[in-house]
């Protein structure tokens, strides 16, 4: 999960540095930012909805001569961007102060506990629990404080915190992103590298279980109660790279978070055991849940090509008709609904402007409505009646791909939950299942320079065709929309079984038609349709499942780790995104914002 945390200690004054820094971790989040500064007695803090900038020239005339502080860049996840939500987050005495960035799942129950103790909240965000059982647990010793805390999370964090009185920052890590950064007599935290780069190229990245502290001339990293040494890297990247993590571009960095972001999706929604648990996100159509008659999916450009797998997988298992549309057509069709109906909405930005109206017109009508959103607070999320959000983080890049893949998880997740609900079925052996994507995912981004060496057999081709049957049609469309996008080059995709219905007058000796292949129940059907575009002398590119025997027959494949055949979307489309990044790459093409194109389209 996205979100910038920095921290700085030293001779200068912090205020400055800290939003320079945070600055740079911008591409994290920017619903709202933070800081906390440390004062003589007490901490002075500012934080408010909105741009950095904005925070930042509403302090110009303050000068704050404090060298300690943290600052904050929120994306946000519990609770939506406004001034209350914006970190850091204070203790009740206002002696404490921390920035988190992670998912706290647990933070209901913590909550919970510590009013009963007497603790005031004064946000709707998981953050503001750390500050208080920091409270609770401090006696003196705000590292002994802090790793006491964290024996009562669950979930990913990475936090930084300053108490008055101590001219140190304290740290902890897991499954978040934290490094240091080492100066002269200063030091920062941050959650990335490239925010500190101008001050210094020598980091520490920090592991999980880290905590420890940072003063103006020293560090100390902790696991549990033992001292430990971390190496120090020298990082050779320029400013620019850095913003990327070093990529060259955010749409391979974006691909290969993707791990990442499926795993955040499923956090704290699915347990050990396989069972799905969303009641608490779908409370407000709780009493619609046994009622549900039919389901419209609707959605533009990616997000649309998700709802091809949601289709599939919803209507195959809750066994109740699923229909998908396109925005801007489903707005002006008659389309006829009848009470018990729900309309799912997906959007990355939670902003598209057909997407937005179809929920409009269709909560006049009445239906029940569902948002897939990945901006928290956008204006579809806000507006629907329950909204499960993809936990992707920010997307730079104009074509989109964690968001899909973790669109895809929702869908999964919301099957699951319906089908024990509506059918009671054991989701249990599907839900176990789904836990193992993230890792599969995980092997496949590893092979991608097979990936880069099919691209350097392809590039120099000028169409190609996708096909597939079933949830890989979808795949196939992603795949194609993926590669006209950024590569400008033509590239259509097809139902496998429509072939023989026209498309098959386009094919010509050489070309390359990419075939979808990981639908075990319609293999055989799919491979007819190859041998139809094989007899006219096409090129076949697979993408299989491992063990396929179809793979020593074609020059080039790629193979995906096996799964169940409702769970191989996420694992087939990566190589088809990383197919369109490196050809594109060959060509010499922007990428990330390929022409006529924008990210977010608020505009019919
Ligand atoms: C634009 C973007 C696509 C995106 C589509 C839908 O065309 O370039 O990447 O899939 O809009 O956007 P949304 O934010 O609703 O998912």
């Amino acid at each position: 999960m996205s979100c910038g945390i920095v921290a700085y200690v030293g001779a200068r004054k912090a205020l400055p540095i800290i939003f320079d820094t945070l600055k740079r971790l911008e591409y994290r989040g920017y619903d709202s930012a933070g800081v906390a500064l440390l004062e003589d007695k007490r901490i002075f803090l500012a934080k408010q909805k909105g741009k950095i900038k904005d925070l930042e020239d509403g302090l110009k005339s303050e000068n704050i001569l404090s060298g300690i502080g943290i600052g904050h860049t929120r994306w946000a996840t519990h609770g939506r961007p406004s001034d209350f939500n914006a970190h850091p987050h204070l203790d009740c005495s206002g002696k404490i102060a921390v920035v988190h960035n992670g998912i706290i799942e647990n933070y209901n129950e913590l909550r919970e506990e510590l009013r009963s103790r007497g603790h005031n909240f004064r946000s709707e965000t998981d953050t503001e629990v750390i500050p208080h059982l920091l409270e609770e647990f401090y006696q003196g010793d705000p590292l002994q404080a802090l790793q006491k805390a964290i024996s009562r999370l669950r979930g990913s964090y990475a936090i930084a915190a300053i108490f008055t009185g101590w001219d140190k920052v304290f740290f902890a890590r897991k499954d978040s992103p934290l490094i240091i950064g080492i100066g002269e007599g200063e030091n920062f935290l941050a959650s990335d590298i490239p925010a500190v780069l101008p001050y210094t190229k020598r980091v520490i990245v920090l592991e999980d279980g880290d905590t420890g502290f940072v003063s103006s001339a020293e560090y100390a990293i902790f696991q549990g109660d033992r001292k430990i040494e971390r190496k120090i890297m020298e990082v050779p990247w320029d400013q620019q790279a850095a913003e990327r993590g070093g990529f060259e571009h955010f749409m391979i960095k974006e691909i290969l978070e993707q791990e990442q972001s499926i795993r955040d999706t499923l956090r704290g929604r699915i347990k050990e055991d396989g069972v799905v648990e969303l009641s608490e996100e779908l409370a407000p159509l709780a009493d619609k849940i046994s009622q549900l008659g039919r389901i419209f999916i609707v959605a533009c450009g990616t997000a649309f090509y998700a709802g091809m797998a949601g289709k599939y997988f919803l209507e195959s298992l809750l066994d109740i008709p699923v229909e998908i549309d396109i925005a801007s057509e489903f707005r002006y069709r008659a389309v006829p609904v009848r009470e018990g109906d729900w309309l799912i909405l997906v959007s990355q930005s939670g902003e598209t402007a057909d997407t937005l109206a179809a929920l409009r017109d269709m909560k006049k009508r009445g239906l029940s409505t569902v948002g897939i959103v990945n901006a928290v607070g956008s204006s579809i999320a806000r507006e629907a009646d329950v909204t499960l959000y993809t936990r992707a983080g920010p997307e730079i890049c104009v074509a989109s791909t964690k968001a899909y893949t973790a669109q895809v998880t929702v869908f999964y997740l919301l099957g699951l939950y319906l089908a024990k609900l509506l059918k009671g079925m054991d989701i249990r052996p599907l839900g176990k299942e789904l836990l193992t994507i993230p890792q599969k995912v995980a092997q496949v981004l590893a092979k991608r320079e097979e990936v880069e060496r099919m691209a350097e057999e392809l590039y120099k081709e000028r169409d190609f065709f996708f096909i597939g049957r079933g949830m890989d049609w979808g795949v196939a469309l992603e795949g194609a929309l993926k590669l006209k996008e950024i590569s400008y080059l033509r590239a259509e995709a097809f139902a496998a079984g429509e072939l023989k219905h026209g498309p098959l007058a386009l094919i010509y000796e050489g070309v390359p038609v990419i075939a979808v292949v990981t639908q075990e129940a319609l293999r055989d059907k799919t491979i007819s349709n190859i041998e139809e575009v094989w007899a006219r002398g096409a090129r076949v590119i697979g993408i299989l499942r491992e063990g396929d025997p179809l793979e020593k027959e074609l020059a080039l494949s790629f193979t995906i780790p096996n799964t169940i055949d409702y769970f191989t979307s996420p694992l087939a489309v990566i190589p088809l995104q990383m197919l369109a990044y490196y050809i594109s790459r060959k060509l010499g093409r922007e990428i990330d914002q390929p022409r006529n194109l924008a990210k977010s389209v608020t505009v019919e």
